[in-house]
């Protein structure tokens, strides 16, 4: 029977020198064709506020929330290993509140591993984590749930200060036995830097080419998200291809070409005629 990919499995990707795929899904539908095509990793991740919910930022989450979408992308995937974020609250108030929030995704949401948004600051906290036997992935760079705390959606790592305490922070998370990390939005020296440095895989998004792997959130990549950031690539336009396929049917069920013959089912003539003469008879 297939397996889903252990953290053990994602190091050795790192090890063999292949780039690692990780994708954003949220739901059965689509965690279910990334895993058809092999991707790595599939991460259940907080972006679900705006891209599922409509919701003007990741911190809108609730940790209820996630767990609904973790079990539905969950359903979907055989192959890949799956990744609930954390979210927004669920790990800050303690670490005790943070272990149990944790366990909450993977008992709940069937999740394989959780993703906490931070560096050394949640050093301990993704230490607790670990040692209650729950794999962690660190996110770094530009962290959306801290935005209006920091610069913005702003690109990190320009200076050498601040490209500095993002790998200090990385290190610090290696250190904790976190197995992989998000690298997010930072000059592409930085994620060189670090996938070169660290032992555990650095998974870049708008990270330059140099990180150990990619992530793209799925609704980006197919085109189905309209406020896309400017670091991910739209492979197909999913969005135009939908719009047309709905205006067609719309067209056709006005002008009754839709359900055409092979769209719906008759009776047998003979059961159609006794079934008129019985309606005869009542009348
Ligand atoms: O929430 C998310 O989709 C993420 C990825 C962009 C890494 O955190």
């Amino acid at each position: 029977m297939e397996r889903r990919l252990t953290a053990f499995d994602i190091q050795k990707i790192k090890r063999s020198g292949r780039k690692i795929v990780m994708v954003t899904a949220y739901d059965y539908t689509s965690a279910r064709l990334a895993d058809s095509v092999g991707v790595d990793i599939i991460l259940v991740g907080d972006s679900a506020s705006m891209v599922m919910m409509g919701k003007k930022d990741t911190r809108l989450l609730t940790i209820d929330e996630m767990i609904v979408f973790c079990k539905s992308a969950s359903s979907g995937v055989k192959h890949a290993m799956l990744v609930g974020d954390m979210p927004f609250m669920s790990y800050q108030v303690s670490i005790e509140e943070a272990v149990r929030n944790a366990g909450r995704l993977v008992k709940e949401g069937t999740v394989d591993a959780v993703k906490i948004e931070g560096g050394k600051e949640y050093a301990d906290t993704v230490r607790a984590i670990v040692r209650a036997g729950i794999p962690v992935m660190g996110h770094i760079g530009l962290t959306p749930q801290k935005a209006s705390m920091e610069s913005g959606y702003r690109l990190r790592g320009k200076k050498a200060e601040d490209a500095n305490l993002i790998i200090q922070d990385a290190i610090e998370l290696q250190n904790a036995g976190a197995f992989s990390i998000v690298l997010e939005f930072t000059t592409c020296e930085v994620g060189k830097i670090l996938s070169e440095m660290l032992s555990i895989p650095v998974i870049g998004i708008g990270s330059g080419p140099f990180c150990d792997g990619q992530v793209l959130v799925f609704h980006d990549l197919v085109g189905l998200y309209e406020d896309s950031p400017p670091f991910s690539k739209k492979y197909i336009d999913a969005a135009a291809m939908i719009k047309e396929a709905l205006s067609r049917y719309k067209e056709e069920v006005i002008n009754n070409l839709f359900p055409s013959d092979n769209y719906y089912w008759k009776m047998e003539p003979e059961e159609y005629g006794r079934l008129l003469r019985m309606l005869e008879r009542k009348g």
